[in-house]
């Protein structure tokens, strides 16, 4: 069975079962997806074929033209279900520093002071900022803001993080570095993650699956389940096949006849 029919199975812990349009421009089709729970899936497909609006319909900030998505066989809403973004720019909040912005999340959901406080510190010191807890944006990095917002992402009980290529803007080497860390504190805490990346090594060293998607309307070309045990090798044989097939499968899919 490959990845895909197991998720769309009853062990889904989000399903997306959707058709979508913006006016006259049909996105998707019909689209059907499912993901585990505590599962890393990496998305990739060509420049608009419509990875951002997938998230948003993941995200219940907005509805599919017909179909569903389901969080725990209820419809995604983000006032009923705790769904965290991290975006490609880092949205860290200007007037709040480290530790406050961390914090946004378990404070919105009204959790006890020495609870945000005690998960505060312990999520801080995950992503590697201590000593920057009273830094304000304008003092750090895109790295650490990048690493502010994945803090604050996995400092609540997320039932789901979705990811909008949020290492895009970082050089190579840090972005190795935040790839290793997201990884990491994903080990830790175990959440459902849906990461969206055009850099396809990224996705093979992420991703308990990788899902490609066509050209608009849209559609999945592979749904392939990643076995290689984690920490992975992108030098190894057997990542560099994959990362190979995933290529020639994008590649394919821009090759394709436009409408
Ligand atoms: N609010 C909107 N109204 C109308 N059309 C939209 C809207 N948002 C996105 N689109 C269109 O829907 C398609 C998918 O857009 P989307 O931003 O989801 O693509 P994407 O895969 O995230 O692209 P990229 O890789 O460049 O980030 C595009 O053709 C875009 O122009
Ligand atoms: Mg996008």
């Amino acid at each position: 069975m490959d990845a895909g029919t197991a998720a769309r199975g009853g062990d889904a812990k989000v399903r997306v079962d959707i058709s979508h349009r913006y006016g006259n421009l049909l996105v998707y089709e019909k689209l059907d997806l499912g993901v585990r729970e505590n599962e890393f899936v990496c998305i990739c497909g060509p420049s608009g074929c419509g990875k951002t609006t997938l998230l948003d319909l993941f995200a219940g900030i907005m509805k599919p033209s017909s179909g569903h998505v389901l969080i725990d066989g209820v419809p995604a809403d983000p006032k009923r279900q705790n769904i965290s973004f991290v975006f490609q720019e880092a949205s860290i909040l200007p007037w709040l520093n480290v530790r406050d912005n961390v914090a946004t999340g378990l404070r919105i959901k009204k959790r006890p002071a020495a609870e945000v406080a005690r998960k505060v510190e312990e999520t801080i010191a995950l992503v590697g900022l201590q000593g920057f807890e009273g830094y304000y944006a304008h003092q750090l990095s895109g790295g650490m803001k990048q690493r502010v917002a994945i803090a604050r992402a996995f400092a609540t009980d997320a039932d789901l993080i979705l990811m909008d290529e949020p290492f895009v803007s970082l050089d190579q080497p840090t972005r190795e570095k935040m790839q290793r860390e997201v990884l990491d504190i994903w080990a830790r805490r175990r959440r459902t993650v849906v990461f969206v990346t055009h850099n396809l090594e990224e996705a093979v060293f992420l991703g308990d699956r990788v899902v490609i998607l066509s050209g608009k309307p849209t559609r999945i070309v592979a749904d392939l389940e990643v076995k290689l045990p984690r920490p992975r090798d992108p030098v190894s044989e057997e990542f560099t096949r994959l990362r190979a097939r995933c290529a020639a499968m994008l590649h394919a899919v821009h090759a394709e006849p436009r409408e």
